[in-house]
């Protein structure tokens, strides 16, 4: 095993990604989840993690029966972590490389299978990253398993949001922000907050972009959330593809994941664009980010709670603007909505408001409830 600093690699620091504990299970979990995707051709294969980050996948696919795993990433720290780490807990057959596919070459043997997992959507040139890693494994038989974030998700509302209140927090900051955030709000949004990009893919964008890379699809394996048990939730369904570089039979087709609550993305939109706009200060934004995650996070429970978490978050920013003075400012849908909001908050008839007619379930719950904030 052995470490290579490139020196023609842009080099990335990472400290958005927390150095935690590989923990038996969470490793056992990874390797179920590649016996899943993969099956026996697992066993004596060369893998390419890309984006490994710290590395739970490359030591899953040597605990799977992988040949040899070669993991790269962009970050010096994450490379440095995953060597000493892999080292400290016994694994050979695995080289790590700091590289960045996107401005160099990256030599060695081909590959049988090519991991890409999260990293798509923190890519500059997607396509570009796409086309350079086929060309590390161009046999045949050939596999290459590639996820992207699910775009018009209340995911990509809740943390694009949050990210333009409370843009490139480094680590030092976010610790001291985030202390009353809930323990999945301050997981999944820290790490959404503290990445330099996030791409998000709708499901044909995402088959256009392998297709365009000349990768062709045979399978959508099952996420790695649903396998845990965790089901699905139509908030955040990141689309999976397993892959092959040549033609293959049984192309599929991409449907986009339905999408019950996209009028109430609409009115969200309305209402965080005035949020942004009345806003000013830096502590303020950072509030206000904070308590959209937790808002977010803490209201998704059970399967497909959309609705009910995208009802909690308008009354979040409607609270925002009041507290802010940013009600009576308020124009277009977001004005019809908080007209709508005053009403069901005094228990004044409502049927002949605008915003009554929407098809948003945000309009209905406010013309059929009473409302307390
Ligand atoms: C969200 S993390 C995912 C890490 C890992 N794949 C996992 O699932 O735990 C994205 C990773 O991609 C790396 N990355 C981003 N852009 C890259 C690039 N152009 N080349 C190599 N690595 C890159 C980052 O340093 C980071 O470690």
């Amino acid at each position: 095993m052995y470490f290579v600093a490139s020196k023609l690699s842009r080099e990335i620091s990472a400290p958005e990604m927390r150095r935690d504990y590989l923990h038996d299970n969470r490793l056992d979990l990874c390797v179920a989840y590649l016996q899943h995707v993969f099956g026996d051709s697992l066993k004596g294969a060369r893998v390419i993690d890309y984006g490994c980050g710290h590395g739970d996948w490359a030591l899953a696919f040597r605990r799977a029966g992988a040949e040899h795993v070669l993991a790269i990433d962009a970050a010096v720290d994450n490379v440095r972590y995953l060597h000493d780490n892999s080292r400290a807990m016994g694994f050979d057959g695995l080289d790590v490389v700091q590289g960045d596919l996107l401005s160099q070459n990256i030599g060695g043997e081909k590959a049988d299978i090519v991991w890409l997992y999260d990293v798509l959507p923190h890519v500059p040139r997607p396509l570009a990253l796409l086309q350079a890693l086929r060309d590390l494994a161009p046999g045949a038989a050939a596999q290459f398993y590639i996820n992207a974030y699910d775009a018009g998700s209340l995911r990509q509302f809740s943390v694009e949001t949050a990210r333009q209140l409370y843009p490139h927090p480094g680590r030092d900051a976010f610790d001291l922000d985030c202390l009353s955030l809930t323990r999945e709000a301050r997981r999944r949004g820290g790490d959404n907050l503290m990445v330099s990009q996030i791409e998000w893919f709708s499901a044909t964008g995402f088959a256009e972009i392998l297709s365009g890379a000349g990768l062709e699809p045979v399978e959508r394996p099952m996420g790695f959330h649903s396998f845990q048990g965790a089901g699905s939730n139509t908030e955040f369904q990141p689309h999976e593809a397993l892959c092959r570089g040549v033609p293959a039979e049984g192309a599929m087709l991409w449907e986009e994941p339905p999408r019950e609550y996209g009028c109430d993305l609409a009115v969200l939109a309305a209402m965080a664009r005035e949020v942004n706009f009345s806003l000013t200060d830096r502590q303020f934004r950072t509030q206000a980010a904070m308590g959209l995650l937790n808002t977010h996070f803490a209201n998704l429970v059970g399967n497909n709670a959309c609705s009910g978490t995208a009802m909690e978050i308008y009354l979040y920013l409607f609270h925002i603007l009041d507290v802010h003075g940013g009600l009576r400012q308020a124009e277009g849908l977001a004005r019809d909505f908080i007209e709508l909001t005053e009403a069901a908050l005094s228990d004044a008839p409502r049927r002949q408001l605008r915003a009554a007619n929407h098809a948003a379930t945000i309009a209905r719950d406010l013309c059929e409830s009473s409302i307390h904030l």
